[in-house]
């Protein structure tokens, strides 16, 4: 099965071929980093231009890599939802005429699912036809942060999520308010590498937080703002690092605890924040305590990319469950 698959949620324009929901042929991503950096955030409508100008460019060239012809594509898959509508809308109605023009069958994809089967893309650890159900996935992104527990292909249920900021956006805001720049989160990553994790005592997340498996992010956001007005004299590096142990703290410990009561062996990480070094390494080091196997995606499958939205398409595709030309954007929308 050869699906061709649009991704353009966000800040990212991206398109992909992906044979059998697990095999990459082509991954093209064309980064709008640069253009929404001078305002220090995306700008919708900026992002929808730059959508607009760029999937003419990257999707013949995705063809062209993977070396497929438009006869050999089985479905064309696009993320209708959740993200920036106009955004969204870009890349479903490049989806839409190519289905209606090229009569190739349309498949709408939701973007968070696509994050959780980046960690089929490129594996032999995993056959997307005979994948481990049920498990456990954390997703993590710039607009959501929830446990979720996975019984079937399309069948998930959320057991845990933020009432407030998402941690990716309290990577993005933290890393604002020490200058650090946009995106946030690979900044901060980078720059906590040499600072001391426990130079500020900032306070552990986990044990002020209610007993559920939800989580809220806003308290240590506005702790590091009174932290750095405080002090001016902390070390940036310092700062960034004691924020990053003490956001990563709290997503690990409620994520095992998830998986405790769940009693699934497996969890996988999803979304921006799982390109996130210190998450990669503390969670997979607390979970192999109690016996619980980690997996992520490799780091380009992380942040926004097409590939996994083919992948999420592959059962949608097996059961003809393909979309009419009237499907819609959504700018929120449950999974
Ligand atoms: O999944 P994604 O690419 O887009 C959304 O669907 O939101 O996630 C973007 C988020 C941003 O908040 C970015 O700062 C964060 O992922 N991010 C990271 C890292 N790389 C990206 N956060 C922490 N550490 C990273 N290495
Ligand atoms: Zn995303």
């Amino acid at each position: 099965m050869i699906v061709l698959a649009i991704e353009t949620s966000c800040d990212e324009t991206s398109a992909a071929v992906v044979r059998d929901g697990q095999h990459v042929l082509s991954n093209l991503i064309s980064s709008q980093v640069l253009l929404h950096a001078q305002y220090g955030g995306v700008v919708p409508e900026v992002a929808s231009r730059a959508h607009a100008e760029v999937l003419n460019v990257i999707l013949p060239k995705a063809l062209e890599e993977a070396k497929v012809a438009w006869e050999d594509i089985d479905a064309i898959a696009v993320t209708y939802g959740p993200g920036l509508i106009g955004a969204l809308l870009i890349g479903l109605t490049a989806a839409k005429a190519i289905s209606y023009t090229k009569n190739i069958p349309l498949v709408a994809v939701h973007h968070i699912a696509g994050h959780v089967y980046a960690n089929f893309l490129d594996t032999d650890k995993f056959k997307i036809n005979a994948l481990p159900f049920p498990f456990l996935s954390l997703v993590v992104s710039g607009g959501h942060t929830q446990i979720m527990h996975c019984h079937d292909h399309g069948t998930y249920e959320i057991i845990g999520r933020t009432g407030d900021d998402s941690v990716g956006e309290a990577f993005d805001k933290v890393a604002r308010v020490l200058g650090l720049g946009y995106p946030g989160g690979p900044a901060i990553d980078k720059v906590a590498k040499t600072g001391d994790a426990y130079a500020i005592p900032f306070p552990k997340l986990y044990v002020n937080s209610s007993d559920d498996l939800n989580f809220s992010f806003s308290g240590i956001k506005t702790a590091v703002l009174h932290r750095v007005q405080k002090h001016p004299e902390d070390k940036k590096e310092d700062v960034a690092a004691s924020f990053q142990r003490t956001a990563i703290d709290y997503l690990v410990h409620k994520t095992i605890k998830a998986a405790l009561q769940k009693n699934c062996k497996l969890i996988f990480l999803a979304g921006g924040v799982a390109a996130n070094s210190l998450l990669r390494q503390e969670i997979t080091a607390k979970a192999a305590e109690k016996g619980i196997t980690v997996h992520y995606p490799p780091m380009k499958y992380c942040t926004d990319n097409a590939a996994m939205i083919a992948a999420a398409a592959y059962h949608q595709v097996k059961n003809k469950r393909f979309a009419p030309l009237t499907v819609e954007a959504r700018a929120s929308v449950g999974l």
